[in-house]
């Protein structure tokens, strides 16, 4: 049977957890990818029989993480995967204030 498969960036906390939580399912195999993984999204994943698979990996590493993900695609079963999905959520907010407060490396 097909299934679908999600690829979510930033899924160990804030609104990606949620977001992954919600996305567990036995007809979708959700990839999660962030610096930390999050033992009670992997326990929740394993209570639904949902395929899930959590790297850590820094994604400001943009090669090792393309060459990664390239890989990891690779070894999927293409026939048996009905769509594929990006949630590309990672991402921090920096300190909201006047521009001219903001130090440069912000
Ligand atoms: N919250 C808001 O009010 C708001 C408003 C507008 C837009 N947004 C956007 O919505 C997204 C989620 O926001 P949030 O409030 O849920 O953020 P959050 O709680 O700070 O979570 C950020 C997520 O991104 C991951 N992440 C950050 N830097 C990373 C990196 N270099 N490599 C891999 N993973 C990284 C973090 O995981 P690790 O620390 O484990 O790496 C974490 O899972 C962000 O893109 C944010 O800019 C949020």
């Amino acid at each position: 049977m097909t299934h679908s498969l999600t690829i979510l960036t930033g899924g160990s906390r804030g609104m990606g957890l949620h977001m992954a939580l919600q996305l567990l399912s036995p007809q979708r195999h959700l990839l999660c990818i962030s610096r930390h993984v999050n033992r009670q999204l992997a326990d929740e994943a394993q209570r639904l029989n949902a395929p899930f698979t959590q790297w850590t990996q820094d994604l400001a590493d943009t090669t090792t993480a393309a060459q990664r993900l390239q890989a990891w695609l690779a070894e999927q079963d293409a026939a048996q995967v009905a769509s594929a999905t990006l949630i590309n959520n990672a991402g921090v907010i920096p300190r909201i204030g006047p521009l001219e407060d903001c130090p440069p490396e912000d």
